[in-house]
């Protein structure tokens, strides 16, 4: 790609004064866990008394209400900002469908409506204070993945992946295209690796692949976290009903996030 197109691709970013940091939580590829991932770092951030805010990027797919146990609420706007729901654990959540009289009609808009609405979402949500924003993006690098790294000034980008080589491939798109955009890449997180079993608790291996997309990239693997029945099962995440295996390995990649957000500051 040449040096004046990618230059051209980064407008000046927006902060918010009010936000200490934002954390993105990318893929590139669909379904391979980025919303588990984003919920289980929101949580486990504010289990460490840190104000968290999770912003739904996934305009189309939105799943972050359900997971987080506010579908049944309604967003609120004075008509120049909107105002996220709070819910039990106290992460302020921002979705659209949480504007969406029935949660289950479409949002069928073009890419410059979608990059509209997150550009809407970022500048005039009135979020409060909050230590971390966690993003939960769509898959692929289209309007919404662009617009939102093009205006927000990212901490930090937590890439999830499965341990396959053509998810690898697909993610590594999406990681150039965070780079190019001046988002800093923190490292990954590997999802479903290895299953526990729900009887024995053998560890069996789903992916023989060892594909090493991170390693290539010289990125650090935050955390592998095993498919497990109960986050499979579950329509909503809580924290105090996780198994404490699970907490750890969200703790891991909560730690390694903060340090990562406090040396890019
Ligand atoms: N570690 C895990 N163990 C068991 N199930 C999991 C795990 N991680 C994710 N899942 C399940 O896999 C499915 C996809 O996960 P999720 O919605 O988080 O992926 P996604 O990358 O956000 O998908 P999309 O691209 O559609 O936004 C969900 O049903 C989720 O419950
Ligand atoms: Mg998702």
């Amino acid at each position: 790609m040449a040096q004046g197109v990618t230059m051209s691709l980064v407008p000046e970013k927006k902060s918010n004064p009010k936000i200490r940091h934002v954390i993105g939580v990318v893929s590139g590829k669909g379904g391979v866990g980025k919303s588990t991932v984003a919920v289980l770092l929101a949580q486990s951030l504010a289990s460490q008394g840190r104000a968290v805010g999770l912003l739904d990027a996934d305009i189309t797919g939105p799943s972050i209400p359900r997971l987080l146990g506010v579908d049944t609420m309604k967003g609120e706007s004075d008509g120049e900002h909107l105002f996220p729901i709070e819910n039990e654990e106290g992460i302020r959540v921002l979705s659209i469908n949480l504007f969406n009289d029935n949660e289950d009609a479409p949002v069928i808009w073009r890419g410059p409506l979608l990059a509209k609405a997150i550009e809407q979402f970022w500048q005039d949500t009135d979020w409060g204070d909050l230590d971390y924003l966690i993003i939960d993006f769509p898959p692929g690098t289209s309007d919404i993945a662009l617009t939102a790294l093009q205006q927000i000034p990212f901490s930090g980008i937590v890439v999830v992946t499965t341990p396959q080589d053509y998810v690898s491939m697909i993610v590594r798109k999406q990681i150039n295209m965070a780079t190019m955009l001046k988002a800093p890449v923190i490292g990954f997180v590997e999802n479903m690796r290895t299953l526990v079993c729900p009887k024995c608790g053998e560890v069996i291996k789903l992916f023989d692949d060892g594909s090493d997309a991170q390693k290539a990239l010289g990125l650090p693997i935050l955390a592998s976290l095993p498919w497990r029945q109960e986050v499979a099962q579950a329509c909503s995440i809580r924290w105090a009903m996780l198994p404490e295996a699970v907490k750890k390995e969200a703790l891991a990649i909560a730690q390694q996030v903060e340090m990562s957000a406090a040396s890019a500051k």
